[in-house]
């Protein structure tokens, strides 16, 4: 770079500037989304001292005891996206059924599925945190609502995906399918400014990241390819080297820049892993692919994979490339 900076919303017209056909909204999409992301930044930051730590009273449609946080993040994602014309539905891990755009707003193209507070189980202790969200052109005729087909397709449709890691710094890592771009907010300003352009993936990383206490519980090729990666063997790199924070986002994006590998495979208590295919998957899947990575289930590309409902859950293996075809070998048995 030549000393310009160069903000998100400059990166976001410069890349929609390539499409001839484009109309703006999308990069104004974009924007409210880094607006939304400053809010929820400007209040994980000050938790501590504002009344927005802890647990409400309420239940999620997962299960999950739903903290303040949550639903601050989920009302400042809503809030942002509901009422400029260029969304046309919503699907968010906060809420049960879809999320509709109000009659009284313009309806647009674009539907957007989001995770408002991913790993929010550690914000309590101030551990990093995240926002993820994913992004399709709809797939109903325009002027009508959006619906919940238009929530449920493949990973590979995405038109844009990215995450927001609220940690030492606030960073917005983002994809359009032209590679993997992250800026980090300057405090001072408040703008997301271009960090760390066209990130890719190690081929091969030192890092496994995964819950290891479900260890007993897992299919019996999983155990075998945790087992190898620890094991000594200098010449292969072995062992790995395990971290695992418990929020998605930091391990993933941690890998994204170290190399490794993230798991969260099924288990006899949750056969379809944990995560989330529409808001945590894909849109994780997408940003990895974009800078050199993989994203499996084990037998299927994540980005395949036909959702059938909007909360629905997916094993996932996703980081180097070599680090999950090597996982891929296990799972299929050719090595034991
Ligand atoms: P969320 O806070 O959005 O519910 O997501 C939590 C997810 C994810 O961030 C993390 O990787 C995983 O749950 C951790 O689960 P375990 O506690 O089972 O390891
Ligand atoms: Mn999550
Ligand atoms: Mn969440």
């Amino acid at each position: 770079m030549s000393g310009q900076i160069i903000t998100l919303s400059r990166h976001i017209i410069e890349e929609e500037r390539k499409h001839p056909q484009a109309t703006g909204k999308f990069t104004d999409l974009m924007n409210d989304i880094a607006f939304a992301a400053k809010l929820i930044s400007y209040n994980t930051n000050k938790a501590g001292l504002m009344d927005v730590l802890g647990e409400t009273t309420n239940v999620n449609v997962q299960g999950e005891v739903v903290k303040k946080l949550d639903v601050f993040s989920q009302q400042t994602m809503v809030n942002a996206l509901d009422h400029n014309g260029h969304t046309c539905v919503m699907a968010s891990e906060e809420e049960e059924d879809i999320i509709p755009i109000p009659e009284e707003y313009p309806l647009g193209k674009y539907v957007v599925l989001f995770d408002p507070l991913d790993g929010s189980s550690n914000i309590d202790a101030n551990v990093s945190v995240g926002t993820i969200f994913s992004i399709y052109s709809r797939i109903t005729p325009e002027g009508r609502p959006g619906t919940e087909k238009d929530c449920l397709q493949r990973g590979r449709e995405q038109i844009c995906a990215g995450y927001v890691i609220y940690g030492s710094s606030t960073m917005l890592v983002y994809t359009t399918g032209n590679g993997v771009h992250g800026f980090t907010l300057d405090p001072s300003y408040g703008e997301f400014i271009l960090s760390h352009p066209n990130i890719k993936i190690p081929k091969k990383g030192k890092i496994y990241s995964v819950n290891e206490s479900n260890f007993d519980y897992w299919k019996q090729e999983v155990k075998n390819y945790i087992h190898y990666v620890k094991q000594i063997d200098p010449p292969t790199n072995r062992p790995m080297n395990s971290r695992y924070i418990g929020s998605m986002v930091a391990d993933v994006h941690r890998n994204l820049l170290y190399g490794g590998i993230f798991l969260y495979p099924a288990s006899d208590t949750a056969p379809n892993g944990k995560l989330r295919l529409g808001y945590e998957a894909n849109p994780m899947a997408f940003i990895v692919e974009q800078a050199g990575g993989k994203a499996t289930t084990g037998k299927q590309r994540i980005l395949d994979v036909q959702p059938e409902s909007i909360h629905q859950r997916v094993p996932l293996f996703l980081g180097s490339k070599e680090d999950v075809e090597l996982l891929e070998e296990f799972i299929s048995g050719k090595r034991k």
